[in-house]
């Protein structure tokens, strides 16, 4: 088996879940947060720290990778993880999603999707075959189902069908992989926000019997209590001894109420990419260093963090930095921001072993401002 989810413990207080996921490329504790490196590459951030942050797996982009630089290139350097120099863990998503939402002209058909590249235009084709065999080629301990990710809001009737097909295409997914010793293909389940549905694709991914479970279509723009809810409805659809990962979530607080809803891993380009922008999370919430408020503020970014960026660099000169444009400001907020989704999650997980989870959310919300 390539990946294995060990469930250590169930918190007493909430049902939420810590584990160990094991992988060809080492072991990672859960519940986890997994940083988004796209294009072959955490922006910012050199796999040295991205180590030394504690992240021990990282998800990457099927569809990126096969526009650029091509997975035939990848699979030459001996694999992604060879090619970006990362030996931990990684996860590769299946291209579906990046489909739907950066692609123009896309036709969805029973075989696939035909889209038009966002880079140049030029006409490309992504089926369950194609995307397993470009996964096969990148390598990723963690590859993902190609999958349909219906708008939101759609109607009732174009869901059921979406969702069908999603099936249907994962069983294709299934009998295309040619790697399953070295790599697990998670199944995604979709459903939109319609609890029969979300339950008949959880009921029919788990007969095909993946080795791990994503939940997909949320995070589309819909109120966070309609995602719980749903998540509410879908995991205890999902087996116990294996792992669920809720794609596409990054911010603090629904990482707390996923991981409090069975959830094990998340992904999200949220904290880098606000990062980038300089926003950074702090536990009172959410920090705009550009604003004029902190041209003078000496203090670190958040005194309650214990990274390298609030043991060395105040707001000020990191306003200073990011409001000049300087490659070393976005280096530093999105150093933190990986940091402190990293950290809670370390916590979140201390707490479920310690049975104390709903007070630890208690506090989570109380300190907020
Ligand atoms: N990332 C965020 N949501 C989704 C989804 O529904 N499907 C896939 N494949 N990736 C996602
Ligand atoms: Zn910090």
């Amino acid at each position: 088996m390539a990946v294995t989810y060990e469930l250590v413990k169930t918190c007493k207080q909430t049902g939420a879940r810590a584990g160990i996921i094991h992988t060809p490329n080492g072991s990672f504790e859960t519940p986890m947060f997994m940083p988004v490196g796209t294009l072959a590459t955490v922006k910012a951030m050199s796999p040295e720290e991205l180590k030394e942050i504690g992240a021990g797996i990282i998800l990457s982009n099927t569809y990126h990778l096969f526009l650029r630089p091509g997975h035939d290139i990848v699979k030459e350097a001996g694999g992604l993880h060879k090619f970006m120099n990362w030996d931990q863990a990684i996860l590769t998503d299946s291209g579906g999603f990046q489909v739907f939402s950066l692609s123009n002209l896309r036709k969805i058909k029973e075989e696939g999707v035909e889209f038009r590249s966002h880079l140049n235009g030029e006409k490309l084709f992504l089926s369950p075959e194609k995307a397993t065999e470009i996964q096969n080629a990148l390598g990723a301990d963690i590859i993902m189902a190609f999958d349909e990710c219906p708008p939101y809001p759609a109607d009732y009737e174009y869901v059921k069908d979406s969702l069908e097909r999603t099936t249907r295409w994962a069983k294709r997914c299934l009998d295309a992989h040619r790697n399953t010793d070295k790599q697990a293909l998670f199944g995604i389940v979709q459903g939109g926000m319609y609890k029969d549905l979300r339950i008949e694709s959880a009921k029919q991914l788990v007969d095909l019997d993946f080795p791990g479970y994503a939940i997909g279509g949320l995070s589309v723009g819909e109120e966070a209590d309609i995602m719980y809810e749903v998540l509410e409805y879908t995991t205890p659809e999902l087996p116990k001894d294996k792992a669920r990962y809720l794609m596409g979530v990054g911010a603090p607080e629904n990482l707390v109420e996923g991981v409090i809803r069975g959830i094990d891993m998340f992904d999200c380009v949220l904290p880098t990419r606000i990062a980038r922008n300089g926003t950074v999370f702090t536990s009172k919430g959410k920090l705009v260093i550009r604003n004029a408020q902190y041209a003078r503020d000496f203090q670190p970014i958040d005194s309650d963090c214990a990274c390298y960026v609030c043991r060395n660099y105040t707001r000020a000169y990191i306003r200073h930095l990011i409001k000049c444009n300087e490659i070393f400001g976005m280096r530093l907020t999105t150093y933190h921001n990986l940091y402190y989704l990293i950290n809670m999650m370390k916590q979140v997980r201390q707490a479920i072993l310690e049975d104390r989870l709903g007070d630890f959310q208690k506090h989570f919300y109380a300190i907020r401002q």
